[in-house]
């Protein structure tokens, strides 16, 4: 694949608030590129960083879910040339006995149809502009099921498979296409969960490194490098490892 500079980006990143969204567009300001549309649910939430960088970060309202706010949005940032679907939910539930359906269609209202409309809507513009790159979060828990987290796994192997897909059709228009699977990341999202976290710096910046040297699917942190590994030598042996971690409690 070939490689892309960050700094001759024009970046869309949903999510870009908090978390690792804010610490994806900070990056991309500290390597330079040229203007990053912050796609956030409240725009006043990006104030600082207008502040700090000036009129590099054009703050977008945008909730993933609302077709209409993704064509607005997609209709004002025609100069587009890497895509990044970060914006995210994990409400999980008991999937057994209890009552998870409704949260289960908000994690993939969220991870998975929004990546998939905002993606209808940029296609034409990354075509437009050369080709460019999209960027899809998914995350360990979309290459096997985390059953503590089995409705936010589906959702996240949903946007895995869309991945591939988006990858293969869009070869033909020079379209890069990057997976991103994530270990434990020190956000909100995953305060709850009890086990060492790498910083959304570190994995920002680790994200941009695979954009810039054409890593297909990027796995951000260490603990993520090790289960990729494992998973690259062999998916079963991953789902047995993981499944004899719930019957052991
Ligand atoms: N943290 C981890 O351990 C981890 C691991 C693997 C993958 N990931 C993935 O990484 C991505 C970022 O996660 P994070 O840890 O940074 O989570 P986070 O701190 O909880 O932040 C979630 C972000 O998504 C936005 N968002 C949620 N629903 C939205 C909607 N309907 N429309 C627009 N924006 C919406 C939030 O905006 P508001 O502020 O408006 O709510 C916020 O900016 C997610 O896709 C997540 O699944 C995270």
């Amino acid at each position: 694949m070939q490689t892309r500079k960050i700094s001759d980006s024009v970046a869309f990143v949903t999510g870009a608030n908090r978390g690792i969204g804010r610490a994806i567009t900070e990056a991309l300001l500290e390597r330079g590129v040229q203007k990053v549309y912050a796609a956030v649910r409240d725009t006043g939430t990006v104030g600082d960083l207008v502040g700090r960088y000036g009129d590099r970060v054009v703050p977008l309202a945008l909730d993933v879910t609302d077709a209409a706010q993704v064509a607005a949005t997609a209709a004002v940032a025609g100069d587009t040339t890497l895509l990044v679907n970060n914006a995210g939910v994990a409400l999980g539930g008991d999937l057994v006995s209890g009552d998870i359906v409704a949260n289960a269609r908000q994690e993939m209202e969220v991870n998975y149809f929004a990546p998939l409309e905002i993606l209808q809507s940029f296609a034409p513009i990354l075509k437009t502009n050369g080709g460019g790159g999209v960027v899809n979060m998914s995350s360990i828990a979309g290459l096997s099921n985390f059953a503590m987290l089995a409705t936010y796994s589906a959702s996240k192997a949903a946007v895995h498979s869309l991945t591939q897909a988006t990858r293969a059709l869009l070869a033909a228009q020079n379209t890069a296409v990057f997976g991103v699977y994530p270990g434990p990341v020190d956000t909100d999202m995953a305060k709850g969960i009890d086990m060492e976290k790498t910083s959304p710096q570190h994995v920002a910046n680790a994200i941009l490194d695979g954009v810039e040297a054409g890593t297909t699917d990027i796995y951000p942190d260490p603990f993520a490098e090790g289960f990729g590994q494992q998973f690259e030598d062999s998916p079963r042996a991953v789902e047995k490892q993981l499944a004899g971690m719930v019957q052991q409690g």
